[in-house]
């Protein structure tokens, strides 16, 4: 990517510059002018720390608006949420132990910290150290869980270290810093133009007025996948079972039987360059629903079931040049192989691109929770393993699948979709 684009991509940006009590602070005064120069908007958030080492007075008068530096001293009322909500990207020049401690642990004691925990943006941690910290198991393990939940490290230099010392810890250099951001927000608009359909929830099927078949499923998967979808600039129809908010500037279909999300689904396909089936779909209903509740009093009732339309292997029967088709399976498979042998059976079944498989048997994997394990798993033979991680990382790797087989050519400028 050139850095003419990682530049671009910074301007209007709303970025959180957050910074934490090291020697390296007084370095963040020039990324905040860099980022400055380069268009964006920055607010300027510093650790209790950070104002021993630099003042906020430095930030405030460089940056967009005032430097803040508590959760309760100033006029807002909750100033992490409103940070956390509006930042394009929050980054942490420089990022101590401490404060990647906290981050990692989940831990929301200060402004900064709770603005981290506050968003869903894309977050850059830049840290700086002594050597000896740097290289404690303790450090290196907080950041493998950062990056493993998708936070991006710009990792230290090695070099002339405060006290007279000498190794790696030294901050990154404030153009390798800007450059990263920049690369961070431009990958993030890299699906401007893509229209996605995504289904998102567990079908429920009448029995009668009161009663339904329903699943587990909670929507936070499809939901997730639909906010990352958007959040990289595709324009987002979301096909849901559940009132989980939608990400900003999506089309929302509220459905609740398989009928209707098919008719939804169905609909909405012509023009849309991905369409991704997270829902859980019954795969019965109930052959007539009871207009009035069904009593008590008049005995069980026999409810006999008939299949519901496979709304995926529809659209894989009647295929648009140039549409993606993703589904999701989730299996009680008993080990990875069988995962992946089921994920090969329906890709060839259902004549779909990638399929999403999850193993819903083991702890903390699919339905309701906030936790999932899965395989990306592609018709070209791709293989993509995501340990277990949170559904939002989840969604980011499945969203990195579809973008790398949406292209190329560039799904926006198809001649075959209109
Ligand atoms: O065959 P199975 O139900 O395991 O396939 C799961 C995939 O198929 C999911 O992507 C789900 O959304 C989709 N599906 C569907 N219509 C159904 C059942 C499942 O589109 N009736």
């Amino acid at each position: 990517m050139a850095t003419t684009d990682r530049r671009e991509a910074l301007r209007g940006a709303r970025v959180v510059l957050g910074v934490s009590g090291g020697i390296a602070a007084y370095k963040a005064v020039e990324v905040c002018r860099r980022l400055m120069d380069a268009g964006a908007h920055v607010s300027p958030v510093l650790t209790q720390g950070a104002t021993r080492f630099v003042g906020a007075l430095t930030f405030s008068a460089l940056a967009s608006e005032p430097a803040r530096t508590s959760l309760y001293d100033g006029p807002e009322p909750i100033p992490h949420t409103r940070l956390g909500q509006r930042a394009d990207l929050i980054i942490v020049v420089p990022a101590t132990a401490r404060v990647l401690a906290a981050y990692a642990a989940g831990l929301s004691s200060d402004l900064l910290t709770a603005t981290l925990i506050a968003t869903r943006a894309p977050v850059v941690v830049c840290p700086a150290m002594h050597t000896e910290m740097w290289e404690h198991p303790s450090v290196v393990d907080n950041l493998a869980t950062l990056r493993r939940r998708g936070v991006h490290v710009v990792e230290p230099e090695a070099g002339r270290l405060a006290g007279g010392d000498a190794g790696t810890g030294r901050l990154a250099a404030p153009d390798t810093i800007v450059d990263a951001a920049g690369a961070v927000l431009a990958s993030r608009l890299s699906l401007a133009g893509v229209r996605a359909v995504v289904t998102a929830g567990g079908t429920r099927e009448p029995i009668d007025p009161v009663r339904f078949i329903g699943n587990r499923s909670s929507g936070k998967q499809g939901h997730a996948v639909a906010d990352e979808l958007a959040a990289r600039g595709a324009h987002v129809v979301l096909v849901t079972t559940t009132d989980r908010p939608a990400p900003p500037g999506a089309e929302v279909l509220r459905v609740e039987t398989a009928a209707e999300m098919q008719a939804a689904v169905g609909a909405q396909r012509a023009g849309a360059h991905v369409v991704v089936m997270a829902a859980a779909v019954a795969d019965f209903r109930p052959k007539a629903q009871a207009a009035t509740k069904i009593k008590k009093g008049d005995g069980v009732p026999d409810v006999i079931l008939e299949a519901t339309p496979d709304i995926l292997a529809g659209l894989g029967a009647a295929p648009v040049a140039g549409q993606l088709l993703v589904g999701f399976a989730a299996e009680t498979a008993g080990g990875r192989d069988a995962l992946l042998a089921a994920a090969r059976r329906k890709l060839a079944s259902k004549h779909v691109d990638l399929v999403v498989a999850n193993d819903v048997g083991q702890p903390g994997v699919g339905f309701s929770h906030d936790t999932n394990e899965v395989l990306i798993v592609g018709a070209d033979g791709s293989v993509t393993d995501v340990a277990l991680t949170t559904k939002t990382a989840v969604a980011a790797a499945v969203v990195d699948a579809i973008a790398a087989h949406l292209s190329p050519p560039p799904p926006h400028t198809s001649k075959e979709l209109t």
